[in-house]
Formats: C-alpha cells, structure tokens, sequence
C-alpha cells in the first residue's frame, strides 16, 4: 500500500518535472494551462532522434555576370546548391523567405545564366509528384504572389504568410533552407532569379548534417507558428520543441567536411527567439571580441543607426565593438560595404568617421573598403541588381554567415538568421581546409579586385551611382 503510494507520488513528481524540462517553469495559470495543451498535442516522442554529424559543406557564392572573367576556377554556385538540394529532397523542404520572384527574368533579361531561378522554381513545382511535402513561410505581405501562388495552387505546397509587424515590428528577412532536416543552406541569397546571376552573394550549403539541420528546422518552426497564428500575436511561451539544439554556450560538435568544428546558430530578433536560441546580434559582438588578429567584414549596409523606427536612434553597438578591436586590442579591421544606386548616404559619413582612426596617432589598425558591381549597358537596366549583397564576417578564428545588414533594425525588429563554424585549434590534414580558411580567401578576393575603392577621410561624393564596366 504504502509503496504503492509512493510510487505514484513518484510518477506525478517525475511527470512534472518532466513538463518543466520540454516547457519550462510556467509563470501564470494561463501559461500552465497553454502548455498543458501543447504537452497533450504533442504527446511523447520529443526524445530528440539520433543525427548525423559528418557534414559535408559548401561555402558557395553567386557571382553577379561578366565579374571576375579570368577566373579559371569558379568555386560552386548557390543556384548549384540550390538544384542539389532539391534533387537530394526525399520527404520534406522547409523554406523560410523574404519574397519569391525566381522567374520573372523572361521579361528583363536575355543572358541565359537568368534562367537559374526559373530552374529552381520548376524544381520546387515537381517535389510534389516525387512525395517531398513543400512548405514555405513567407515574409507577409508579398509584393508578388505569382510564384507562391502557383506553387501552393496545383502542387499542393503550404505557403504561410508570416505578418510580422504586428509581432515585432519588422519583417522576415531570412533565407533558409531545411531539406529532409537533413541538409540545409543558409545565406545572403533571396529566392530572386537576380540572387542567382546578377547580384553577390555569399551561403553556406551543408548537407548530411542533421545534427544542425534539425536545429535549422526549429527556427523554421518559429516562423511558421507566426504564420499560423490566428491572433497575430507571439505564443506565451516557445514549445519545447522549437528550443534551440545549438548555441554559443552549447555549440554543436561536429566535422565539416572532415575537419572537427564547433558550430551554432543565431537569430533575430530576441522576441522570436525560442528557448536557448543564441541572440544573432550577441553572436556577432561576441566573435568580434574573439579576434586575435584579424577581423574582415563584407556587409551590403553598415549603419550605427535604427533605420525604419521613430525616432531615429543612434546605435553603437557593433560601432564601438569594432573601435575597441581596432584601437585597444590591435586587432586588423576590414569592412567592406557596397554601394549601388540604393546605398544609405549616411553609411559613408559612420565609416569616414570610424576610418579617421586610423591617422596618426592613434593609428588604429582599420581600413574601410567600397565594392561596386559595374554593369552594362542592358545590366543596368535590371532593377535591384548588380550589388555585393553578401553578409558575412571571417575573423582570424572563425566565420560568421549571415543574412542582415548591420544596421539596429535588422536585431531588433527583423528575422535573421546566422550560423558560426568554429575550426580553432582543430586538427587540418592535407587536402582538408577549414571554412575559416575558405571564407578568408573569399573575403581578400574581392577585397583586392578591381571593384572596390579605398574610402578616404576626406572623400566627399564616395558613391555617386552606378559605374560602367568602362569606367572602372
Ligand atoms: C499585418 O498585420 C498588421 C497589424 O496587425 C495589419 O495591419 C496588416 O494588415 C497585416 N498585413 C497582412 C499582409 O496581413
Ligand atoms: C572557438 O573555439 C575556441 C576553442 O574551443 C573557443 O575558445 C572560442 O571561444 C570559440 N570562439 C567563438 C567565437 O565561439
Ligand atoms: C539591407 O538589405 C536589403 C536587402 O537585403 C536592402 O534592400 C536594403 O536596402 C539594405 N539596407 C538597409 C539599410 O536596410
């Protein structure tokens, strides 16, 4: 009788602890009772399944036509590693996306290497017939529906539409891709046929890693939850399943293409950031505080400022962190921004006055860099093109993708995503690299071309507009 008792005083305590563990410690009734029902939804079988460690990885690019055309060897693309996902698609993808215009190239270009999206898009068509469920949450509201319609009409895709701006205020800005919770891909690429052929751009294609890519697939969960809430506003709570597999206190360890790594990912903003989930905003300061020597940035827009909100703010924290590597700890700065017909005026005068840091005598080690894609005739025709949209930062330790601007808005208010490979110390045979290695090549490729410009102090009109192939 008595242990009888006990036991079940035992199976009640352990259950309870179990339900703190996959919900947390809930703070209200209301919180009790939502994660109750969530706990009955789900059942069991939240055990996380065994995964796969031994990941093979791309660091791959899109390289805008006619840049670099001397170069012998083009490393792979992302419209290469986009097919290659979908071909090795067996039962799901998982798109997360800020629009969806792959095809409309036929109206807007002629050079063939424009058809990448529309291969793509037709890729995506067909996934259905081969028995790979298609869902995709898109930033809400879409200026054009086309693609997003035809996929989710006859092919059966599920297409969410994630409002955020009753939720956070901003949009979702990411691009994110989760194959079979498999493989995955993440970068600076928009699912735009111009991502493909006619803009810069930098991702990561990593594939039997499920490991990360049933990480991945959690914050795609955090999406599509929003997109498929009625009220349109944010759960009490973020179910434990959506809780973050990696983080910076607990990255993941794994081998990239067999080179032990330790590996995490972040994302923005905090609000939908589920339990465990490492701020991408944190993320960055932290591996900017990592440096040692080096600390190389290619970012499209780079601003101390809150961009959409009111009133305006002054916003520092990357700023300052960058002034500290530079002139306290020695470390060699290199940011490298774009400039189009787009470009905030404003970026100029922040980096002029980050760049006069570097005179004497303080002679901080810092060096500030403007990579312009030049065009055509017939190229500058294209709308929204022909720009370095890439956003990624390679210090002397680790590399850091990710997919936003560094300006306050895309922290605090928009949904980003980042990803960090830490290779320190690891052990390189031959013929192996690390992405560390990789992504510094990258980075002094374009930092050294003929398409960038050294800012100068003084310089008064730095990006007036788009520059021909002649005038370079
Ligand atoms: C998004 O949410 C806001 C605020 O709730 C609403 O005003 C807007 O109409 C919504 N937009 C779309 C496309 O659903
Ligand atoms: C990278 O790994 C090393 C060794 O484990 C660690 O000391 C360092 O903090 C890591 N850096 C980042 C930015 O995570
Ligand atoms: C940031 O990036 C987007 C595209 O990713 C671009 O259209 C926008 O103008 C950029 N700049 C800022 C400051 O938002």
């Amino acid at each position: 009788m008595c242990s009888a008792v006990s036991l079940l005083l035992l199976l009640l305590v352990g259950g309870l602890g179990l339900h703190v563990w996959l919900y947390g410690l809930p703070t209200s009734v209301a919180q009790l009772a939502a994660q109750l029902e969530l706990h009955r939804l789900e059942g069991i079988g939240l055990v996380p399944e065994h995964c796969s460690s031994d990941c093979r990885v791309q660091l791959v690019e899109s390289i805008p036509v006619g840049l670099y055309p001397s170069s012998s060897s083009p490393g792979p693309t992302i419209a290469d590693s986009w097919l290659r996902l979908l071909d090795k698609a067996k039962s799901s993808v998982h798109i997360a996306a800020f629009y969806f215009t792959l095809r409309d190239s036929d109206v807007q270009s002629d050079n063939p290497s424009d058809s990448q999206g529309r291969k793509v898009f037709e890729r995506l068509k067909k996934l259905e017939s081969r028995g790979v469920k298609l869902q995709v949450a898109v930033n809400a509201p879409q200026t054009s529906k086309q693609d997003t319609a035809e996929l989710s009409a006859a092919e059966g895709a599920q297409v969410r539409e994630v409002n955020l701006s009753a939720v956070t205020g901003g949009i979702v800005h990411t691009k994110l891709w989760v194959v079979d919770q498999k493989h995955f891909y993440l970068g600076s690429a928009n699912m735009d046929w111009r991502s493909l052929s006619q803009v810069q751009q930098v991702g990561l294609s990593v594939e039997d890693c499920s490991c990360l890519a049933q990480d991945a697939f959690r914050i795609f969960g955090v999406y599509w939850a929003v997109g498929g809430s009625q009220s349109g506003s944010l759960p009490p709570f973020w179910p434990a399943r959506l809780s973050a597999l990696s983080s910076a206190d607990k990255p993941l360890d794994l081998n990239f293409n067999g080179v032990p790594a330790q590996v995490y990912l972040s994302s923005a903003p905090p609000s939908i950031s589920a339990r465990g989930r490492s701020d991408d905003l944190s993320t960055i300061l932290s591996v900017i505080d990592d440096a040692r020597r080096f600390i190389h940035i290619s970012v499209m827009d780079y601003l101390p400022l809150s961009q959409y909100t009111e009133p305006l703010q002054f916003w520092p924290a990357i700023d300052s962190r960058l002034r500290a590597a530079a002139c306290t700890r020695g470390v060699q700065v290199r940011l490298m921004v774009s400039c189009w017909e787009h470009s905030p005026a404003s970026m100029f005068i922040f980096l002029q006055s980050l760049l006069v840091l570097s005179r004497p005598p303080l002679q901080c080690n810092i060096d500030v860099k403007i990579f312009t894609v030049p065009s055509t005739e017939e190229q500058m025709k294209i709308p929204f093109a022909r720009v370095n949209h890439a956003k990624y930062m390679v210090t002397d330790r680790v590399l850091y993708i990710g997919t936003s601007n560094w300006s306050q808005n895309y922290f605090t208010h928009t949904a980003g995503v980042g990803l960090v490979v830490n290779q320190t110390g690891s052990a390189v045979k031959q013929g192996q690299q690390t992405l560390q290695s990789q992504a510094e090549r990258l980075f002094l490729r374009d930092w050294d071309s003929d398409y960038t410009s050294q800012l100068r102090v003084d310089d008064l009109d730095v990006c007036p507009h788009r520059r021909g192939f002649a005038h370079r």
